[in-house]
C-alpha cells in the first residue's frame, strides 16, 4: 500500500520505442462481414482485420533490443547449445528450480508433467482450472478438482488474494480419496480464469506444510509469477520492501516444480519449460521430452529462442517493468469502472475481465453471453477480446454436459510493452459504447463444436 504521506506518482513505461508496427483501421461494414465469416469467434478473425488486439498476452509482447540482439547469438547446435546452458542458469538463479527441460510452450510442459506424474484415476486439485492444464491432466487419466476459495468465483468480492487455495477443500479431497491418489497439487500464480488474481505467500506456506505432511508434491503453473509477486508486494504484510525478484524466488521455493509458458511473463513470442527439483522425475521428463518436443537441451526451441527467453526472464522480474505493466492494466480498468462497465474486481494482473453476466443479464448462459459480447466489441471498434466463460469451460469429462462456470467473462488482455495509454482510451470508449447499447445484444447458438478446447475453433450464428 502507498503511504498517504507520499504523493501519487505516475507509472510511465521504463522504455522508449525505436521501431513501430503499423496497424489498420477498418469500417463497421467490413467488420460485420469479418466477424460473421469467423463464426462470431474472435480466435478465427484474421489478425490483419484487428485494430487493437487484446485477444491474449501470450506470445504477443514486445521484446527488448537486448533480446533481439540475443537472438543473433543463437547457437543452433542440435545438442548442448550454449543458449540452453544460459537459460538453465537463469532459471536456477531467478526461479530456484534445479532441473530444466525446455518445451515449445507451456502446454508442452503440461503434457510431460501430466504423463510422468498422473496415473489413471488420480485426483489433481488446483486453484481453478486452466483450459490446457486441465485437459492434459484429463488425457493422462486424472480428474481435476477445483480447490480455489469461494471468493474467486464471485466477480464482486474484493478479497485481495482470490487465487488462494481453500485448505478445507483440499483436506476433504485427502480424506475422501487418500493422499496416495493425489500425486500433486496444481497451483497457479496469477490465476488466469479468476481474472488474473494472485495467491498469497501465507497461503503457499500453508499449502507447503500440508503437502509435506501428506507426501504430496506441488507443481506450480508459473506462467505469470512476476505479476503475482507484484500484488504480494502491494498487498501482503511484510513484503512491502522486498523486490519482485526476491518474492518470485520465495514463491518458487515453496513448490517442487513448475510448468512455464514463457510467452507471458518472460516476454518472448514462443517458448516454455518444465522445471523439477526431484532427480528421478527429471530423469523421466528428460526422456519423455525426446518423444514429444525434441532433445532435452532444446525441447522444440531454436537456440535463439532460448537466448531470448533467458534475457526476458531477467527483464520480467524488474520492479520498474512490472509497475508499468500492471499500471497500464489498472489504467484501463479504472476507465471502465468510471464508465459503469461491470468488471471483475480487484483488477487483475494481465488484463481486464468484463463480467458478461452483469453486462448482459437478459442473455442466458446457454446463449453464450461472453462470446456474443466479444463479437460486439469487435464490431464496434475492431478491438479483439476473448471469451472466458461457458465456451472455454467446455464439457464435463464424465457426463458430457456443458460445464456452467460461475464466471462468464470477456477478457481484454494487455500484451506487455505493446500498446499506449491512448490505445487504452480507445478501448474504454468502445466498451462504454457497447454498454450503452447492450439491450440490443441477443445471444448466439453454437453451430460447430470441436472435440478438444472448443473455444479455439467453435463457430456460432446469431440467434
Ligand atoms: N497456464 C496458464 C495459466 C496459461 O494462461 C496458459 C496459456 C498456459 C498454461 C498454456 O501455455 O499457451 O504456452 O501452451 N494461456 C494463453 C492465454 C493461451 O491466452 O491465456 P501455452
Amino acid at each position: 500500500m502507498e503511504s498517504n504521506s507520499k504523493k501519487h506518482r505516475s507509472w510511465a513505461e521504463p522504455y522508449k520505442m525505436k521501431m513501430v508496427e503499423l496497424i489498420r483501421m477498418t469500417d463497421p461494414a467490413y467488420r460485420e462481414e469479418a466477424i460473421k465469416a469467423a463464426g462470431y469467434n474472435t480466435f478465427l478473425l484474421k489478425s490483419e482485420d484487428v485494430y487493437i488486439d487484446l485477444l491474449t498476452d501470450s506470445g504477443t509482447s514486445a521484446m527488448s533490443d537486448v533480446q533481439w540482439a540475443g537472438m543473433m547469438m543463437g547457437d543452433e547446435a542440435y545438442a548442448g547449445s550454449r543458449n540452453f546452458y544460459h537459460l538453465e542458469a537463469v532459471i536456477q538463479k531467478y526461479y530456484g528450480y534445479k532441473h530444466v527441460v525446455p518445451t515449445h510452450q507451456g502446454r508442452g510442459a503440461e503434457n510431460i508433467v501430466s504423463k510422468i506424474m498422473i496415473k489413471p484415476g488420480d485426483i489433481i486439485p488446483g486453484n481453478m482450472y486452466f483450459t490446457t492444464t486441465r485437459l492434459h491432466q484429463e488425457l493422462a487419466g486424472g480428474i481435476f478438482k477445483d480447490v480455489i476459495i469461494d471468493e474467486a468465483h464471485d466477480s464482486l468480492n474484493l478479497f485481495p488474494f482470490k487465487g488462494n487455495i481453500d485448505m478445507n477443500k483440499l483436506q476433504k479431497l485427502v480424506d475422501t480419496y487418500g493422499a496416495s491418489k493425489i500425486p500433486y497439487v496444481s497451483v497457479a500464480t496469477s490465476v488466469n480464469m479468476a481474472g488474473g488474481q494472485p495467491i498469497s505467500i501465507a497461503n503457499l506456506k500453508e499449502l507447503r506444510a500440508f503437502t509435506l505432511k501428506y507426501g504430496i508434491k506441488v507443481i506450480h503453473d508459473m506462467t505469470r509469477v512476476a505479476e503475482n509477486a507484484w500484488f504480494i508486494k502491494m498487498r501482503e504484510k511484510g513484503y512491502e520492501n522486498k523486490s519482485v525478484a526476491e518474492i518470485v524466488l520465495e514463491i518458487c521455493n515453496l513448490t517442487d516444480g513448475a510448468t512455464m509458458s514463457a510467452k507471458k511473463d518472460a516476454l518472448v513470442n514462443i517458448g516454455g519449460f518444465l522445471a523439477l527439483n526431484d532427480d528421478e522425475l527429471y530423469e523421466e521428463a528428460s526422456n519423455m521430452v525426446v518423444v514429444y518436443e525434441g532433445l532435452h537441451t532444446y525441447g522444440g526451441l531454436a537456440g535463439r529462442d532460448m537466448e531470448a527467453m533467458a534475457i526476458g526472464i531477467v527483464e520480467s522480474v524488474s520492479d520498474d517493468h512490472i509497475r508499468a505493466r500492471i499500471g497500464q492494466v489498472e489504467y484501463l480498468g479504472h476507465k471502465l469502472q468510471d464508465a459503469g462497465v461491470p468488471i471483475v474486481l480487484p483488477i487483475g494482473g494481465h488484463g481486464i475481465f468484463v463480467d458478461a453476466k452483469r453486462f448482459l443479464p437478459h442473455v442466458p448462459q446457454t446463449a453464450f453471453p461472453a462470446q456474443a459480447l466479444a463479437a460486439e466489441i469487435y464490431l464496434d471498434s475492431g478491438v479483439r477480446s476473448m471469451e472466458r466463460g461457458i465456451v472455454s469451460a467446455g464439457r464435463n469429462s464424465e457426463t458430457g454436459d456443458h460445464n456452467f462456470p460461475e464466471l462468464e467473462l470477456v477478457r481484454l488482455t494487455i500484451p506487455r510493452r505493446v500498446y499506449t495509454q491512448a490505445h487504452m482510451d480507445v478501448v474504454a470508449e468502445s466498451l462504454a459504447e457497447v454498454y450503452a447499447n447492450r439491450e440490443n445484444i441477443r445471444g448466439l447458438k453454437m453451430v460447430f463444436e470441436p472435440k478438444y478446447l472448443r473455444f479455439f475453433q467453435a463457430k456460432f450464428e446469431k440467434i
